[in-house]
């Protein structure tokens, strides 16, 4: 028996912010010894929402690539690919769409919420509503039964299990139905705003942030509302500061809260506290950063091995696929 298969991947917004990492690209770091696994750059889906301006698309994969090794992975051990660079995920693509009904897409949560928030971007398109449609191809051209994500994107899992169980019954079972993997400390990181962290909402830490850039935004994080005074007493639980630290300072946490609903400690000394726990976090990964930077054709080279490697696999699962539906 193999290992099970694992398919993640990320929108090329250029470097990563915190909630990506923790979200998602810690866990795909602790899950290569165990699985097979593949990750993928999503360069297609940052189309659905950002096909205006395609400017920034290659540059921002490489940062992204680069960001994704300096926290750990091994293409040693895992497949990194480029969407685009695999044909078969657009095949697959286009043939769920053939067996997707309107009403899956129009409900998926996700998709009324970016409607919502990207107001004024025109996202009326049929690749925004079809995004949940190739992600499932992403998936399942691997046939991967686990998809390490955040929060936000279980939806989005729950979407790829009904086509899988779709096409298995229209046709023939060929595909597994994945399951969402979510890291066990953090499933939605707040951002400074204590709304989710995102690159589009400008409320990001980035991952390779210099130490005092991670000091200045995590002083401008939201505090508890209603604590005016430094002797007011806190209420943690609304507190993004607190949140962070339920993620990065475990150990002393009791500490932590009892410190603020005693009005014992401030919150700017409260915020030093957490900026240095996650910069002790943080230093190991800008280390690395610094010395991948030096190798500019690293990331092609990866990117191409794995095109190969993906390829192979993907394009055995569409031969099963076309043969299924008998064309
Ligand atoms: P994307 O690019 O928005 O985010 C990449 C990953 O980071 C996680 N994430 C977060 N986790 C916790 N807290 C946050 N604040 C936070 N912000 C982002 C996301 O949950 C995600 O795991 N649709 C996907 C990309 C995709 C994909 C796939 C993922 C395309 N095909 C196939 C898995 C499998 C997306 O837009 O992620």
């Amino acid at each position: 028996m193999g290992k099970p298969r694992v398919f993640s991947g990320m929108r090329p917004t250029g470097r990563l912010q915190l909630g990506n990492y923790f979200g998602a690209l810690k866990s795909w770091v602790d899950m290569q010894d165990d699985y097979e696994c593949y990750f993928g750059v999503v360069d297609w889906h940052a189309l659905t929402t950002g096909y205006e301006d395609t400017s920034e698309i290659r540059e921002n994969t490489r940062e992204m690539v680069i960001d994704w090794l300096s926290a750990g992975l091994d293409p040693e051990k895992s497949v990194i690919i480029r969407q685009s660079d695999i044909k078969e995920h657009a095949e697959l693509q286009l043939l769920f769409s053939m067996i997707t009904p309107l009403g899956w897409l129009e409900r998926c949560p996700t998709y009324k919420e970016q409607l919502h928030q990207l107001e004024g971007r025109d996202i009326m398109t049929y690749g925004f509503l079809g995004y949940p449609v190739l992600m499932a191809a992403d998936i399942l051209a691997y046939k991967a039964e686990a998809v390490p994500v955040g929060e936000d994107q279980l939806p989005h899992v729950e979407l790829t299990r009904e086509i899988a169980r779709r096409f298995n019954f229209l046709y023939k079972p060929v595909f597994p139905e994945p399951q969402a993997l979510l890291n066990r400390d953090v499933t939605l990181l707040p951002g400074i705003d204590g709304r989710k962290m995102s690159k589009s909402y400008g409320n990001y830490i980035l991952m390779s942030a210099e130490a005092k850039d991670v000091e200045e935004r995590v002083g401008m994080m939201v505090t508890d509302p209603e604590r005016i005074r430094r002797t007011d007493p806190g209420h943690p639980d609304v507190c993004t500061v607190y949140a962070f630290h339920k993620v990065f300072s475990k150990d002393e946490l009791p500490q932590i809260e009892a410190d603020c609903t005693g009005a014992r400690v401030g919150c700017v000394e409260c915020k030093r506290r957490l900026a240095r726990a996650l910069n002790q976090v943080l230093e190991p990964i800008r280390e690395k950063r610094r010395a991948l930077m030096a190798n500019p054709d690293l990331v092609e080279d990866i990117l191409r091995d794995g095109a190969r490697k993906a390829r192979a696999v993907a394009g055995r699962t569409l031969e099963e696929v076309r043969s299924a539906m008998r064309i």
